[in-house]
Parts: C-alpha cells; structure tokens; sequence
C-alpha cells in the first residue's frame, strides 16, 4: 500500500467515524487532557480511535505520533513515523463552521525530514498531497503558490497574540484572514489563494503543520521560523514552534514585519 493509500484510508476511516458528531454538542464534550497538553474532545478521541485501527491492520511497524495519545509504536521495528492530528479545527467541526481536516505527515524524527504530505479537507472532500522533490497537488493538478510580491497586494492569515501582536494585523496588507485550521490554511499558501501564513503564538504543533509545511514548499513557497531560520523540532506533540510561510517573493519583507 503506497503512503496515499494508507493515509487516504486513514482520512476515510476518520470521516466515516465523526459524520454523526459534526455539529453537535456531545462531539465537544471535554474528555481529558491530551498528550499535547490541550483538552482532547469527544470528536478528536473518535477520530484517532477510527485512525489507529487502520493504522494497526495495515501489517507495517511504524511510530504514530498523534496529537491526543501523544506517541505509540505499533509493531517491533518502525519504518517511519506516522504524524496524525486527528482533526484540525476541532473548534469548527465540533461548531458546524465547515472548515476542518485531517493532517497526515510521514517522516522519520524532525519536522525538517517529512518525505510526505497529505491533507484532506472533511467537507469538500479536497485532498493536497506533496512528496519530498516531486511537487504539491490538489487532487491530481499541480499546485503553486502566488507570484504577489507587493506588501499592499497581500492576501495573509494571521495569527498573532498580545503583547506580540504583529503589525500586519494592521492592515499594512491588502486582507487578513484567520479560519482556525491552520493545516488547510497553510495549503491555501499552497495553491496561491493566500500569499502568507504568520503563526507566532507559539502555540503550533507539529501535527498542525508537517504535513503543509512540505506542501507549501514543493508548492514553491518558504516556510522558517519568526527569525527566517530553517524550522527544525523534534516529532513530539509537547513541541510548539513559530512560523512564517509565504510565496517566497514577500518573506523577508514579512519577517521585518512579525
Ligand atoms: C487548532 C487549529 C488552529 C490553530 C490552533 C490549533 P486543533 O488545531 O490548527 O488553526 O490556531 O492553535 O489548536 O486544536 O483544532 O487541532
Ligand atoms: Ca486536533
């Protein structure tokens, strides 16, 4: 079974397990506090159980990183490390805000080695995929990000707390938006809707994000840290990171901006 196969099984399964909770209450029911050390609802636990008995039939030893159990090695020998949250946008599916998706990244242990990227957008049925070298797709079309390279003529999500408020939320751009789920946000930068994606809660996990940061980047698009560096961080639910990705053309500008 190829890396698609298993991770569109794994996004099937999940689909399929939380069709009845989307929109309601229950789903939003607080169970626990998770391995990433944020509360884990209903609709997340559903989503990762649905994802572990794919992942435990699939025969293959592997390291499942997931945002609720935190780490499990299925089988005796890891071939690469499975990097799931189970759903992104817990606040928007829980709320029927039709804005929410699974993230699936495969690698070995730093967020810099990620060979694969799949995400999969539970309402439209999108899916954005991207192997290390061989470019990002939406479906079977190749994507690419914006070509804008005027701070004025930017198209930006943002997300920014005080007391760090970044003054692109001042509208120095020509539109900030902000959907709360980053990993389909960050393939909206992907396929050259949005021209900028700015995260600097320190707050992003690296469920959020492995798999759209390499999308982003076989899209053509840059993606470091608030300082412009490279961003590296181990495989691990408890590690929050910063990040700028954009089209390229408008980074450094940006990065004097955040
Ligand atoms: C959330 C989304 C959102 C980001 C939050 C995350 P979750 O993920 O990615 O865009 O702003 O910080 O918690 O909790 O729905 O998996
Ligand atoms: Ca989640």
């Amino acid at each position: 079974m190829s890396y698609y196969e298993l991770c569109n099984e794994v996004a099937e399964a999940i689909q399929q397990a939380v069709s009845g909770l989307i929109g309601k209450p229950e789903a939003g029911v607080t169970l626990r506090i998770g391995a990433d050390g944020t509360p884990t609802e209903k609709i997340d636990e559903t989503a990762e159980n649905a994802a572990l008995s794919v992942l435990e039939r699939d025969g293959r030893s592997m390291r499942f990183v997931s945002e609720e159990l935190g780490e499990k090695i299925i089988g005796t020998k890891p071939e690469f490390t499975f990097v799931l949250d189970p759903i992104d946008g817990t606040f928007n599916a829980v709320n029927n805000i039709p804005f929410f998706c699974v993230p699936i990244a495969i690698g070995d242990s730093d967020l810099s080695d990620i060979r694969y990227g799949y995400v999969k957008n539970l309402v439209s049925g999108d899916i954005y995929t991207a192997e290390k070298g061989k470019g990002a797709f939406l479906s079977k079309r190749k994507i690419h990000v914006s070509s804008i390279s005027e701070l004025s003529g930017l198209s930006v999500i943002s997300y920014s707390l005080r007391p760090h408020a970044v003054t692109i939320n001042n509208h120095k751009v020509r539109r900030v938006r902000v959907f709360g789920c980053a990993a389909l946000e960050l393939c909206y930068i992907a396929s050259g809707i949005f021209d900028a994606f700015i995260d600097m809660r320190s707050m992003l996990r690296v469920t959020d994000i492995a798999a759209s940061k390499l999308i982003v980047e076989e899209a053509g698009g840059k993606v470091t840290d608030g300082q412009g560096k490279r961003l590296s961080t181990q495989l691990d639910v408890t590690k929050r990171v910063n990040m700028v990705a954009s089209n390229g053309m408008v980074h450094d500008k940006l990065l004097e901006l955040v």
